[in-house]
């Protein structure tokens, strides 16, 4: 190839990315308005939060909600449900992930890393076992602090521990802790 064809090629080349990009432009102008009708209203946000006042919850009892159309357990712990659940290190656990949508992704299933406050008190997890979706029994199973804490799967025997994660059976993930805080004292809001 001589230098003047190497030349138009190059030549060739930009007038194509240039006529490429102007054209990713004009595309992208005309689908963002197309994007933004697609975003949910206000009001359709609104149900996707909720707020959940927790001033009746006794240690030791748990609350569900519906949300999402999905149940969401908020369990306020014992000091000994705590300190079982915080004496489990990783390696004994089925799923080391924390399945916490409030930390990060690499942050491993330790309590700590799955309760809401940082004492542990308080629990909040999507009720769906994580096997077939069946919403799991409290205070059951082979992993409860002396009875009390612990979720029991009964569809096919998964059992999970006072901190929500699988110990045994065939559900592969620990149960999922979605977006959740606390916006006063006795209030914990959903997404
Ligand atoms: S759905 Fe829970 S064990 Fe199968």
């Amino acid at each position: 190839m001589s230098q003047a064809e190497d030349h138009e090629g190059t030549r060739r080349d930009f007038l194509f990315y240039a006529t490429g990009g102007a054209g990713a432009v004009a595309a992208g102008a005309a689908i963002w308005p197309l994007v933004n009708q697609m975003n949910p209203s206000a009001d359709v946000r609104a149900l996707s939060t909720i707020r959940v006042d927790v001033s009746g919850v006794e240690t030791g009892t748990q609350l569900t909600v519906k949300w999402l159309g999905k149940p969401v357990f908020i369990r306020r712990r014992t000091e000994t449900e705590i300190e079982d659940s915080r004496a489990v290190t990783v390696d004994q656990l089925v799923d080391p992930v924390a399945r916490n949508e409030n930390i990060d992704a690499g942050a491993g299933a330790l309590d700590e890393n799955r309760t809401l406050d940082e004492a542990g008190e308080w629990l909040v997890m999507m009720g769906v076992c994580t096997h077939l979706g069946c919403v799991p029994l409290g205070n059951a199973g082979e992993y409860t602090a002396g009875g009390v804490g612990g979720w029991f799967c009964p569809c096919h025997g998964s059992h999970y521990d006072t901190a929500g994660r699988i110990r045994k059976g065939p559900a592969p993930q620990n149960l999922h802790v979605p977006v959740a805080s606390f916006v006063d004292d006795t209030t914990i809001l959903l997404g």
